[in-house]
Order: C-alpha cells, then structure tokens, then sequence
C-alpha cells in the first residue's frame, strides 16, 4: 500500500484540512502539534498560497510546528506581540464526553496548554480511536519535570497512586527532551475520576512544570474515521 492510498493517514488529512478551512483570514492561529496538526498547517499554507486566505499569522506549539509552518508559508509571530489568539488547532491523545483531553504524546503539552487555552476558539482534530469514556483508559497522562527533580517527583506520583515511566527517545539512547529542555513521565492511573482535580494535583508537585490533562478547554472536537476504507469527518 502506498503512503498516499493509507485510509488513515487520508482520514487525518481530512481532519486536518477540515479545521483549516475554519480559519478566517486576517486571524491569529495556534499551530498545533502531531500528525493530524501538520496536515491543518499545510492546508493553511495551501490556502495562503492560492489567496483564498489571507493576513493570518501563526503561533507555534512546539518546535516541530515552527518547522512546519516555515516549510509551508505560514507567517509566525510570539505570544509577545499579540493580545489574543482567534482560534487554535491542535490533535490529542484522548477525547472524554465533556471533551477534556489528555495531551503530550509528542512531549509540546505544556507550550500547547499556552496556546490553546489563550484562543478565543479551540478546535481538536483527532481520529475516532481517541474517544474514551473516562480520561487515562488507554494514554498515560504526560508530565514535564524539570531534570534535577525527577526523583523527587516520580516518588510523590507514586504516593498519588500514579505508576510513572520516564519517556525514552528513538532506541532508548536516552529520556526524550522537551523543547524547554525537560524531561516526560509518562504516569498511568488505574483511574481518572476527577480529572479537574488531578490536572491542579500533579502541577502542585514542586519540580513538575505541566502535565497534559485539559480540562474545559475545547470547544469543538473534529472526529475522522475510516469507514468501508473510506476517510470521513
Ligand atoms: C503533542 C500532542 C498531539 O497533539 C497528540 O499527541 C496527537 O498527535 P497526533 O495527531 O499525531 O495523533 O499532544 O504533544
């Protein structure tokens, strides 16, 4: 099967080019980060490019969505010169009914809880496997530790009943590095039953910079799905 015949990755370009048909021009965006987002900034330059959108500027969330927008022409400014954010885009790990998420699979959680809680608009683009009923069913909640208080702070995990894992890179050569120059637990709990709490819980813990529990963040969530090998949002 070829890259571009791959139901799933059509069904992310979809989503993704989905919520970048949202943005209006003349708008402040958050640029997002994963797969699905990237497909949503190179929409955003496509529409750039053919000047059926125009005057917007773009806030990156990570590294990689900087990256992406200079590939694509999507013009960049910093939460410095601005006062607002229109409408975000960005992907997600998991997806609960009241639309809380737990972010972090690419380690930008804590630039993306930034940004996307400043926009006026959020909107979540993720394929239908992210759905769950209850928050921590299937992703682990990421948590940003400053290095020098790694120990200290798997230790008070573990007392919060959390089994934390520190995120090692490609090959295991070492922990992943966040772009802030941190280090990712990866933390399961055998249950998230309040999920507004655990957010302020975990961030409470000296030495923890963000973990990637958003609650009451979302306002749309734009679900892709493979059906009959067919993408649909
Ligand atoms: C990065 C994130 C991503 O948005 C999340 O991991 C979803 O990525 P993808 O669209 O590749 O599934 O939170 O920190």
């Amino acid at each position: 099967m070829t890259a571009a015949a791959d139901p799933v990755k059509l069904m992310k370009q979809e989503v993704g080019k989905a919520a970048a048909n949202l943005v209006k021009s003349g708008s402040i965006v958050g640029l997002g980060t994963g797969s699905t987002t990237a497909y949503t900034i190179q929409f955003l330059g496509d529409r750039l490019k053919s000047g059926e959108l125009k005057d917007i500027v773009g806030v990156p969330t990570s590294f990689q969505s900087e990256v992406l927008a200079k590939q694509y022409g999507v013009p960049l400014t910093t939460l410095d010169a601005i006062d607002h954010i229109d409408i975000a885009i960005d992907g997600a790990d998991e997806v609960d009914p009241q639309k809380n998420l737990i972010k972090g699979g690419g380690a930008a959680h804590t630039r993306e809880k930034v940004v996307d809680y400043l926009a006026n608009q959020f909107i979540v683009v993720v394929d239908s496997s992210k759905l769950v009923e209850r928050l921590g069913s299937s992703f682990p909640v990421p948590v940003e530790v400053i290095p020098m208080a790694i120990t200290p702070v798997i230790n008070a995990i573990k007392k919060l009943g959390g089994k934390p894992e520190l995120r090692m890179g490609v090959r295991k050569a070492g922990p992943v590095i966040t772009d802030q120059g941190n280090m990712v637990l990866d933390v399961t709990f055998d249950n998230i039953d309040d999920p507004v709490n655990l957010e302020k819980t975990l961030n409470n813990i000296p030495g923890v910079l963000e973990n990637g529990i958003f609650v009451n963040c979302a306002d749309l969530v734009l679900i892709g799905e493979v059906k009959d090998g067919q993408p649909l949002v």
